[in-house]
């Protein structure tokens, strides 16, 4: 196997306005919504440190700070939880190492590729990782790991641009990035080309973008010259699409469970679903559940 150059840093791009969840989202971050306990973003952290990722640049925007502080010290909570013998572990997850959690800013939300393109000085020339918070992905109970560690797998097989994707029902394909798929093996299949929300009689597939993506550094320098595409804004798919065919490009298909929190339902569904997971409330929830709907 070729030795690749390992992917160190992670880019999440956290400056949308996040419109569907107003009003909750007007001084609150989308991406600091709670599944149960946990906000968003830390969902996606713990799958980038899962799949050896040290370095996590947020592309933040006004009103986005809540997002920073989260990963940061809180002194005062931590001097009073120690005060009182309360158990500080919970917090662990939320502790970085110094230096590495890094934040750039987009001034204007002209796009996911605009807020990419964001971070090239920090991402400099190497591979790097992408994640879009509001898109949840959690492991099976097998051992498979996380949706990015099972991409970092494949790309140190096959190198070149990754991106995951999930099949859909053909009417839902107009509200995604889609693939036109090449040659399959296992969970890879080869990418020939992409398209950001086609007509569903376009879509060249129903397999879709889910929200994790390895790319080649190359992609800062596509997106600098990019026009707005889909909806008006600098799309990220439009630059991936440009790069088929001069770098290796391929999906792989998650193993694991997705969940589509930029949506109402899908984050009800979220939390539902890992609810009924934990041990701590799966039972009590399983008899609100049954309750309300013998009640329907
Ligand atoms: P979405 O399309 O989900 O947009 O962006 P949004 O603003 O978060 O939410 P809605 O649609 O208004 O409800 C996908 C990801 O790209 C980021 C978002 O923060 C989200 O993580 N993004 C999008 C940016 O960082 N900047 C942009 O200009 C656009």
């Amino acid at each position: 196997m070729t030795k690749r150059k390992p992917i160190r840093k992670a880019v999440f791009p956290v400056a949308g306005l996040g419109t569907r969840f107003l009003p909750a989202t007007k001084a609150i971050p989308k991406e600091m919504l709670p599944i149960i306990d946990r906000p968003l973003i830390q969902y996606a952290v713990d799958e980038a440190r899962e799949a050896g990722i040290e370095e996590m640049i947020f592309v933040t925007g006004r009103g986005k700070t809540s997002i920073i502080e989260h990963f940061d010290i809180a002194f005062e909570l931590e001097t009073t939880m120690r005060e009182r013998n309360k158990d500080l572990s919970i917090l662990a997850p939320t502790q970085a190492t110094p230096g590495d959690i890094i934040a750039v800013r987009q001034q204007v939300p002209l796009g996911l590729g605009h807020a990419i393109w964001c971070a090239r000085a920090i991402v400099g020339d190497e591979p790097f990782a992408i994640f879009l918070p509001d898109e949840l992905m959690i492991a099976r109970n097998d051992g498979a790991g996380g949706c990015m560690k099972q991409m970092v797998e494949a790309y140190n097989e096959v190198g070149g641009n990754l991106i995951s994707v999930l099949e859909v029902p053909e009417e839902e394909v107009s509200s995604y990035g889609v693939i036109a798929p090449g040659k399959r093996s296992g969970a890879l299949t080869e990418v020939t080309g992409l398209v950001e929300k086609p007509r569903r009689e376009d879509a060249p597939s129903n397999l879709i973008l889910s929200g994790r993506y390895i790319l080649q550094p190359e992609v800062m320098r596509v997106l600098e010259a990019q026009e707005k595409g889909a909806g008006g804004e600098i799309q990220l798919t439009d630059a991936m699409a440009k790069m088929i065919g001069t770098q290796p490009f391929h999906a792989v298909t998650f193993q694991g469970k997705r969940y589509d929190c930029g949506s109402k339902t899908g984050f009800v569904e979220a939390t539902l679903a890992i609810a009924l997971e934990r041990e701590d409330m799966a039972e009590e929830v399983r008899a609100i559940a049954k309750r309300l709907l013998g009640d329907s």
